[in-house]
């Protein structure tokens, strides 16, 4: 068994030495400030509350996205408020609702779900011609990275369970095959295979993890590679472990879901039953950039307040409160971590490779 932590990175190191499945040494830079990203879509468009979308860079969309959080924090959008509150307070995250999914591409994939894909696509060693299945694929950053990657020589596929997600994806990429569909019952064709499947913080919301493992199988054929990242536990990101701490003031023990698989040894385990192969276990940090983190905080209080089983026995009003209390009471974290004109925090996320 090779099991190993091969890539080493210090909290908040700017760039980290990894060894992947062929020993060949690949170095991974950390994005460390707002640029303009690859993946991520520049067009102007109309976001569900009215906002336009800047066409200037990353840096003005950024702008505009603590614009619209901001709404969340101080009651300007209502509908915004009930949107995002109601996703963040479903236990499955399925994310859903309209108006979450656009705000989910236009202010949390950039700053901190596109900083991995590259990481992700170098570990699979993605390479003319192959046929690219990303689950879980959200707003599919890592499928549209891929295809350009690709550059017309291969295919990708995006599969998520969310239609709303679907339909962002779709709107920021026609040109990919975007599927809604469960991951443990993936919507495949008859005797559709892949070269490469993707699953980036996807895994640890499954409610059947070990049927998603299976479906990943099924859709490789022999020698495929698959990736899947997975946030490392909460505990060894002091940013979002002290905010739970605040909220757990109100709230008691809370289960932080995104983070429920920071083992990566619960990760290879369900490969190596799955019948996978050469099983790699890598670690990854990234220094994460918010312009403005009040209304990031804001949104954690709302998905911490969704997680605890106090949340749950909530009235809407109750919830309201609670997560404006937590969100308050936080204000030496965030101060801690750079305040509001600029949040900066380290994060680190498992990632794992296969092959069948
Ligand atoms: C944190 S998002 C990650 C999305 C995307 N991979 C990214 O990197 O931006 C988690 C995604 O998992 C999807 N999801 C949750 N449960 C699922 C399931 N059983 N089958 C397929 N997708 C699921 C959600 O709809 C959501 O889009």
């Amino acid at each position: 068994m090779v099991a190993i932590y091969g890539i080493i990175a210090s909290a908040s190191a700017s760039r980290t030495t990894a060894e992947p499945r062929h020993g060949r040494s690949i170095e991974l830079t950390s994005i460390s400030r707002p640029r303009r990203l690859s993946g991520v879509k520049d067009e102007p468009e109309r976001l569900a509350d009215g906002y336009d979308q800047p066409t200037a860079g990353f840096g003005l969309r950024a702008a505009r996205c603590g614009n619209i959080l901001s709404a969340c924090s101080v009651g300007v959008s209502a509908m915004l408020i009930s949107t995002v509150e109601a996703t963040m307070t479903l236990p499955s995250y399925a994310m859903n609702q309209a108006g979450f999914p656009q705000m989910y591409e236009r202010c949390l994939v950039g700053p901190l779900f596109r900083p991995w894909v590259d990481a992700i696509l170098e570990q699979v060693e993605l390479s003319p011609g192959d046929r690219v299945l990303d689950i879980a694929c959200g707003t599919g950053i890592v499928a549209r990275v891929a295809r350009e990657r690709l550059g017309g020589n291969g295919d990708v596929v995006g599969i998520d369970v969310s239609a709303d997600m679907i339909a962002v994806a779709r709107a920021a990429e026609p040109q990919i095959d975007w599927r809604e569909g469960n991951a443990g019952s993936l919507p495949l064709r008859n005797g559709e295979q892949f070269s490469v499947v993707v699953c980036q913080q996807g895994l640890q919301f499954f409610a059947d993890k070990p049927a998603a493992v299976n479906q990943m199988r099924r859709a490789l054929g022999k020698g495929g590679r698959l990736a899947i990242a997975t946030w490392r536990s909460d505990d060894e990101i002091p940013f979002f472990r002290d905010l739970r701490r605040v909220a757990e003031r109100h709230l008691g023990a809370i289960v932080d879901q995104r983070h429920s698989l920071g083992d990566a040894s619960r990760v290879e385990a369900l490969l190596r039953d799955a019948g996978f192969h050469q099983v790699r276990l890598a670690s990854l940090s990234r220094k994460i950039r918010f312009p403005d983190g009040a209304p990031f905080v804001h949104l954690n209080a709302m998905a911490l307040v969704g997680m605890s089983d106090a949340g749950k026995d909530m009235t809407d009003q109750q919830r309201k409160q609670v997560v404006a209390t937590i969100a308050s009471e936080s204000a030496p974290v965030l101060e801690s971590y750079g305040g509001q004109t600029g949040l900066a925090f380290d994060t680190s996320t498992n990632l794992v490779s296969a092959m069948l």
